[in-house]
């Protein structure tokens, strides 16, 4: 049975400030859903939250970039942030960055991740979904799962994996793409991937059967509306068992903190911290970046989940060095490299405070 997988995202309005989503909303957005399913547009569908980022997680028979479910998915938005409105949550509507909808919500605030694929025996599928942080967020950890053996032993014992996985990796700068075969162009490819504020991964591939084993969302708010909107607060979605990665190789770049670009305005170095649904609230200096995992099982299309795989103690000790790595970056205040450098700031008086003080400047 061919099922496509997608995932849209948007933040409508934040409750209280950008920490977290109102019940409200969610609830406006789930019927929007049912609707959507009792007319047989979907086949199921997920509605959550992470953060202040509401996520839509849909399946259904139409393909990806489909017209109708962008248009749902637009829709649901648009009336949940009259929900917003209503409630005066703060930056009702945020991500909806266009006056209507023309076909395809790429491009128009919202963030996508899909996939289409035949239904296996047993489809596991991990979706992870974090706040405040940037696509590129998912880079190390993606690496990871599908091309380093100290992390993936089934790249190196089974069989079905040995040959590794291809991934396209874009620039989010250019709006161009190029697909890397792992492992043999790693040394290459990490090149770009350690850049990750201008390249990140959007697909990975299964290099023997061509079949896709994970999905990014790449879009840049701050890129397409040309000014700082919010953060990307993008989300991934990854197959697993079999010839994909297992579910404990796809959690376990999460046992160690990354640390990514976003947090307070935007303009922060934060490590992602891997959490549990009910504590992806960002509060503590707008953050710090969080990141939650829901596990399904895809049956007939059929979304029999979501289990929060990060709800484990043994993922405490992450969460413990995230906070380690959060109090000491804090130190450092507006100093690089917790800040960020001046090019990636989402806000900066430079111009202004540039232009004031030009006439004191002189040549040395
Ligand atoms: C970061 C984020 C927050 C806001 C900050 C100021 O992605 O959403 O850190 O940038 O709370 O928000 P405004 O400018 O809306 O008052
Ligand atoms: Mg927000
Ligand atoms: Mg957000």
């Amino acid at each position: 049975m061919e099922i496509t997988l997608s995932v849209i995202k948007a933040d409508i309005g934040g409750y209280v400030g950008h920490s977290s989503s109102h019940p409200d909303v969610l609830q406006k957005a789930k019927e929007y859903m049912e609707s959507a399913k009792k007319q047989g547009l979907l086949i199921d569908y997920h509605v959550t939250a992470c953060g202040d980022d509401a996520q839509l997680i849909m399946t259904h028979q139409k393909g990806e970039d489909n017209e109708q479910i962008h248009k749902l998915a637009w829709d649901t938005f648009v009336e949940c942030t009259e929900v917003a409105k209503k409630l005066k949550l703060h930056g009702a509507g945020q991500d909806l960055l266009a006056d209507a909808f023309s076909g395809n919500v790429r491009g128009m605030g919202p963030g996508v991740a899909e996939m289409q694929f035949t239904e296996r025996q047993a489809e596991t599928v991990i979706i992870f979904m974090a706040d405040k942080t940037a696509s590129g967020a998912w880079n190390l950890p993606l690496y990871k799962m599908f091309a380093d053996p100290f992390n993936t032993i089934g790249l190196v014992i089974a069989s079905n994996m040995h040959s590794g996985f291809a991934f396209e990796v874009e620039d989010v700068m250019e709006a161009k793409k190029i697909k890397f075969n792992a492992p043999e162009e790693i040394y290459d490819m990490l090149v770009f991937l350690g850049s990750p504020s201008r390249y990140s991964i959007t697909n990975i591939f299964h290099k023997e059967s061509n079949e896709i084993a994970a999905a990014c969302s790449t879009q840049h708010l701050a890129l397409i509306a040309g000014r700082y909107i919010g953060k990307d607060d993008p989300v991934c979605i990854v197959r697993s068992q079999g010839k994909f990665p297992a579910v404990g190789e796809i959690l376990e770049p999460f046992a160690s903190p990354n640390i990514v670009e976003g947090w307070m305005r935007g303009s922060h170095h934060g490590p992602l911290m891997p959490v549990p649904f009910h504590n992806a609230r960002a509060t503590r200096f707008d953050g710090p970046p969080r990141v939650i995992a829901a596990g399904f099982q895809i049956t007939e299309g059929k979304l029999v989940g979501a289990n929060d795989l990060f709800a484990d103690p043994a993922f405490d000790e992450a969460r413990h060095q995230a906070n380690l790595l959060a109090d000491f970056l804090r130190r450092m205040g507006p100093f690089e490299p917790h800040r960020l450098p001046l090019e990636q700031m989402e806000y900066t008086t430079m111009p202004e405070v540039m232009k004031k003080l030009a006439p004191r400047f002189q040549s040395v």
